[in-house]
Order: C-alpha cells, then sequence, then structure tokens
C-alpha cells in the first residue's frame, strides 16, 4: 500500500514523486470516489500553506462537492459562477493570486486568499475541477499549474 517517503524540498522532483504515488494510488482501482478520496488526501499532505484540497463533481448541468480534505464547503456551484464554474466555461485553468480581484468568487472559508482549479475534461464533456485554496497570496505559480494539470492527467486514465 502507500508509504509516506520524504520530499526532498526540490519542486520539480516532489511533483514528479507524486505524480507516481497518484499512479501507485489509483492502479487496480476502479471506483472514482475512492480514487480522488485518495487523490486529494494526497495533495493535502504534500502542498504546504493550503487550507482546502478537493474536487467538484458536473452532475445535472452544475458542479456538485465531491471528496476533499479542508472545512466544509458550498454543495452547489453553477456553470460560469466562480472560480470553479469559471474554469468549466472557459475549459482552462484559473490561477488567482487575489481572490478578492475574482469577480464572483465564492468564498466558502473566509480564510482564503488565492486558489487555483484546473478543470476536468473527458472525452470533451465536463467531468468536474480540482480545486485548491490557499491562506495565502499569491501561492501558486506555473509550476504548480503545470504539475497540478499532469496530475489530472494522470488521474483521468482512472475515471473512464
Ligand atoms: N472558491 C470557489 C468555491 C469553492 S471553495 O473554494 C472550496 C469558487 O469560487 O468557485
Amino acid at each position: 500500500m502507500f508509504e509516506v517517503k520524504q520530499y526532498s524540498g526540490n519542486r520539480t522532483k516532489d511533483y514528479e514523486l507524486v505524480l507516481k504515488q497518484l499512479k501507485a494510488l489509483s492502479e487496480d482501482e476502479t471506483d472514482h470516489i475512492a480514487i480522488l478520496a485518495n487523490a486529494s488526501a494526497l495533495l493535502n499532505q504534500f502542498l504546504d500553506e493550503i487550507n482546502w484540497v478537493g474536487f467538484y463533481l458536473w452532475k445535472n448541468d452544475e458542479l456538485i462537492l465531491g471528496p476533499f480534505q479542508g472545512l466544509p464547503a458550498c454543495v452547489h456551484i453553477a456553470y460560469g459562477k466562480g472560480v470553479c464554474g469559471t474554469a468549466i466555461k472557459e475549459r482552462q485553468t484559473q490561477l488567482v493570486p487575489n481572490v478578492n480581484e475574482f469577480p464572483g468568487h465564492i468564498a466558502c472559508d473566509a480564510a482564503s486568499k488565492s486558489e487555483i482549479v484546473v478543470p476536468i475534461f473527458i472525452d470533451d464533456e465536463p467531468y468536474g475541477v480540482l480545486d485548491i485554496d490557499s491562506p495565502i497570496f499569491d501561492r501558486f505559480d506555473e509550476l504548480d499549474q503545470k504539475y497540478l494539470e499532469q496530475f489530472v492527467q494522470v488521474l483521468k486514465n482512472y475515471l473512464t
């Protein structure tokens, strides 16, 4: 089973290790909720300075809260609303250095200051989003975006 390994402090190397850990956790599993729950736990123990990490899943034309780590959060997010709904609408990662400056940002946890949301599309259809919040401004950069997008690419292999 999963072994917690010491991360090195080299972000590139550590993200590569997390991708391997995601594969090890997900292969041979078919239950989506189980896979996403472990994926959120993996990111939660890897990423520092975050206060929420998890998934919203696309159901009946809206985003519904899925497996996550953090405080209880809002359950329904409409298409195009908030950072999550915008990621689905624009089909692009939303890297938000200051959530106060994002029009329509939905504050689930008042501590959140910056956020990254990676949309998940499977066969061109919305599947959901990976959403990560931080209690500090400007927490996420292009390296986080690159690897979190890869994280979603790996995850998608197990969600079909
Ligand atoms: N801030 C998100 C809502 C979800 S919480 O961050 C967990 C948004 O604006 O879509």
